[in-house]
């Protein structure tokens, strides 16, 4: 089964495809895209041992030759000196300005390679495809590309949309349940901000899903990437509602700053925990109803999922060090953070006057 999902911008449209199968395909789906049939792909270690002889061989079936740069896997390689190696390899490659890049992995790999693209020779286009469930439902689409700063995740980018979307759910079969976890966190992130169906769907089917089923799988990315699709095609630049997306990012890129951006806490996680908090907060201001947090939280308990700040090892800091990593968050205006509240499941608004004591007050009290 093959689901397509439009990107509507204008002459920067592209589509989504998902389904199963589609490495091994890969050189005939995206042969149309090619002015001449040589790519190069930009891959990390990890992903490199286990896809990379498929996709390989599956554009050489199609009759595109390419060749890899692989980079060490992890957050460290959304960095100037990794982009810079890899920029100088596309160079050195003989990359020219109608050629495309592949983006092969995760939102580390789709980041940066799409950054790497948007700098080369002033924008070289390049195709996505992701390998990891985040990837595939959030970073992969929507023409987000950059690189860390010391100061900041991400402070360091540019919109660079890709050319095409290439989701293979099979790759997903290597991810461990942790990493399929903390994707599937951005999945439920698509219900919980504007679609109260779609989080009903998952409550019924997240199980299955999480234990391998492939259909339910690609009806979750589509249903995301569509919910996606829509929002960067009426705001791709950020000026309004794609703000929603963040939802649980204001608490949850506090606590990766507080773990250090380290295996304590992968980003997901820190995502599904920030919705928790998000979901607290709008009930505490009375904006939703009080029993509105505990069905979220059930549905995350009920997947195996973190879902509170007790569920991240080692210590954490007091309501005050993590309302000051919150100030440092890029999404703060005027040294005011924006916080994504809830009217109800699927009903996200952006707030940008919460009282500083109720978030204060809420994390005392998830601290304790
Ligand atoms: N990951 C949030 C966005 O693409 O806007």
């Amino acid at each position: 089964m093959i689901q397509t999902v439009a990107v509507s911008l204008g002459e920067r449209s592209y589509d989504v495809v998902i389904g199963t199968g589609l490495l091994p395909n890969a050189g005939s789906r995206l042969a149309p895209f090619f002015r001449r049939p040589r790519t190069i792909i930009v891959t990390d270690e990890t992903v490199a041992s286990l896809h990379l002889p498929a996709l390989q061989s599956g554009l050489e079936a199609g009759g595109i030759q390419s060749e890899a740069i692989i980079v060490p896997p992890g957050e460290s390689s959304k960095s100037w000196p990794v982009l810079e190696r890899v920029v100088e390899a596309l160079l050195a490659h003989r990359v020219e300005r109608d050629d495309l890049v592949i983006a092969f992995g995760g939102g580390v790999i789709g980041d940066l390679a799409g950054f790497a693209s948007a700098i080369l020779r002033r924008g070289v286009g390049f195709i996505q495809i992701p390998t990891s469930l985040l990837a595939q439902v959030d970073s992969s689409v929507g023409g987000k590309t950059g690189i860390n700063s010391p100061l900041g995740k991400n402070l360091i980018g540019a919109f660079h949309q890709p050319r095409h979307v290439l989701i293979d759910i099979d790759v997903l079969d290597t991810l461990s349940n942790r990493e399929f976890l903390a994707g599937y966190g951005e999945v439920v992130k698509y219900g919980l901000l504007g679609d109260a169906d779609f989080f009903d769907w998952l409550e019924v089917e997240g199980p299955r899903l999480r234990d391998g089923d492939k259909t339910g799988r690609i009806e979750a990315v589509r249903r995301s990437v569509a919910a996606k699709a829509g929002i960067v095609s009426r705001d791709e630049k950020e000026q309004g509602e794609r703000a929603l997306l963040n939802l649980g990012h204001t608490f949850g890129h506090a606590l990766e700053a507080a773990t250090g951006y380290s295996d304590r806490l992968l980003h997901g996680e820190g995502v599904a925990v920030g919705m928790g908090l998000a979901f607290t907060l709008s009930a505490r201001l009375g904006l939703c109803a009080q029993e509105t947090p505990s069905r979220v939280a059930a549905h995350f308990a009920d997947m195996g999922m973190k879902r509170v700040m007790a569920d991240i090892p080692g210590d954490l800091p007091d309501a005050d060090g993590l309302i000051e990593l919150m100030a440092q968050d890029k999404k703060v205006v005027d040294s005011v953070p924006a916080f994504i509240l809830c009217h109800a499941i699927g009903e996200a608004f952006v707030n940008r006057d919460v009282p500083p004591d109720t978030v204060r007050a809420v994390l005392e009290n998830a601290l304790r």
